[in-house]
Order: structure tokens, then sequence, then C-alpha cells
């Protein structure tokens, strides 16, 4: 059986985190071996540049900031998604390629064609299934700041967090075959049964 590669994506607190487990959970009942993982932060250099990139008191450019998701993401590439893959591991990564288009390109309101042409140099896996948490700007950023304090991004306005989630829509519109949306403003319990069916309908394809 091939190994698959499956990202999420979303904007802050729109759930992703939280539906980790409800794949594993189904990946070891089918005695799939997996790795979780995430960006930025994925390998040893990226946990390094996360914490620069999340930190409020670093000071870049968006093009920095776009170049040090790249550099993390290559790196996570080479040293853990690739090997992986490779080696029969399913690879489930909490953010990919997506992130950037969203973040960089919607958020930031950078060149997404720039960052597109970035990515295609690169040469990056595509991911088999990319799931898509979707949920409205004022409910995610309250749960966000139920959780504590705010890194650099979820500082951000609401203006920012609404072009990434309208970014992300847009994304999902030209994938349709590979990017699932799933409401993350539904209850937790559905939202996860959600998550499980496309899972299984992913694992029964093969
Ligand atoms: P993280 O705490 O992992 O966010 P979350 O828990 O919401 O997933 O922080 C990662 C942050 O980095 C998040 O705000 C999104 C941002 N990011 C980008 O801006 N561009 C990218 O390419 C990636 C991978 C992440």
């Amino acid at each position: 059986m091939e190994a698959k590669f499956i990202t999420l994506e979303g904007i802050e607190g729109s759930g992703k985190t939280s539906s980790i487990k409800s794949i594993t959970d189904l990946l070891d009942s089918k005695r799939i071996t997996y790795v979780v993982t995430r960006e930025p932060g994925g390998s040893s250099i990226g946990r390094e540049l996360r914490s620069i990139l999340l930190d409020p008191k670093t000071e870049i450019s968006s093009e920095v900031e776009l170049l040090l998701m790249l550099a993390d993401r290559k790196d996570h590439v080479e040293k853990v998604i690739l090997p992986n893959l490779e080696t029969g591991n399913w690879v489930i990564s909490d953010r990919f390629m997506d992130s950037s288009i969203a973040y960089q390109g919607g958020g930031r309101e950078l060149d997404k064609k720039m960052i597109d042409s970035f990515s295609k140099n690169l040469n990056l896996p595509n991911p088999d299934l990319t799931l898509l948490f979707d949920v409205p700007v004022e409910i995610s950023l309250s749960r966000v700041k139920a959780r504590g304090e705010l890194d650099r991004f979820e500082q951000e306005k609401l203006d920012f967090h609404n072009r990434i989630r309208e970014a992300y829509l847009g994304l999902a519109e030209q994938n349709v075959n590979r990017i699932q949306i799933i409401d993350s403003s539904q209850q937790i319990e559905l939202m996860l049964k959600s998550v499980e069916q496309i899972i299984e309908t992913l694992i029964n394809g093969l």
C-alpha cells in the first residue's frame, strides 16, 4: 500500500490540531504506520525558525517571513516528509504549502504568483489529501484568545484573518480533488465524524 501524505489547514483556532487524534486512532485501528508532524517546526532547523517566526518581538518583512517559511518547509520535506513516505509511513502534517499561500499571499498580500513559482521551483511533494478546517474568524479568534498568550500571527487584526480564510476557500475551489472542507463551526463530535469519514474513504479506496 502506497503511503499517503495528508495535510491539515485552516485559520487559527479552526480545530485542525484537535482532529489529529481521530485520524491517528483510525490509522492505528487499520495498522497503518504514520508520523505526525507540523510546519513551521517539523525539523530541528525548523524548530529554531518556528521560534523566530512566532515570537511577537520578531521584526521582519513579509518577504523574509515567506522565505523563512519556505526554508522550514524544504528542510521538513528533505528530513521528515520524503524519508517517511519512502519507507511506507503515512505523513500527517499540521500545515503545509497552502498555509504560505493563505497567510503570506492572502494575509500579508504578497503576490500569489511569486509564491506559486517558489513552490514549483522547490519541487515540493503534493499532498494526497488536504483537510481544510473552515470557521468564521470571529469564532476562531475567540477560541484562540481563550487559550492564552497570542503569537505573532494571532495578534494580527480581524481583516488579516478574514483574508486568510478567503484565500483558503479560493484554494479549495481551485483544488476540488485534493482539498476537502470541514465545517469547524459545528459541534466537535460532528466535526470529528466528518474527518473520520473522509479518512475512511481514502483508506477504502486503496
Ligand atoms: P501554530 O501555533 O502552529 O498555529 P496553529 O496552532 O494555528 O496551527 O503557528 C503557526 C503559525 O504560522 C500560524 O499562525 C500560521 C503561520 N504560518 C504561515 O504564516 N505560513 C506558513 O507557511 C505556515 C506553515 C504557517
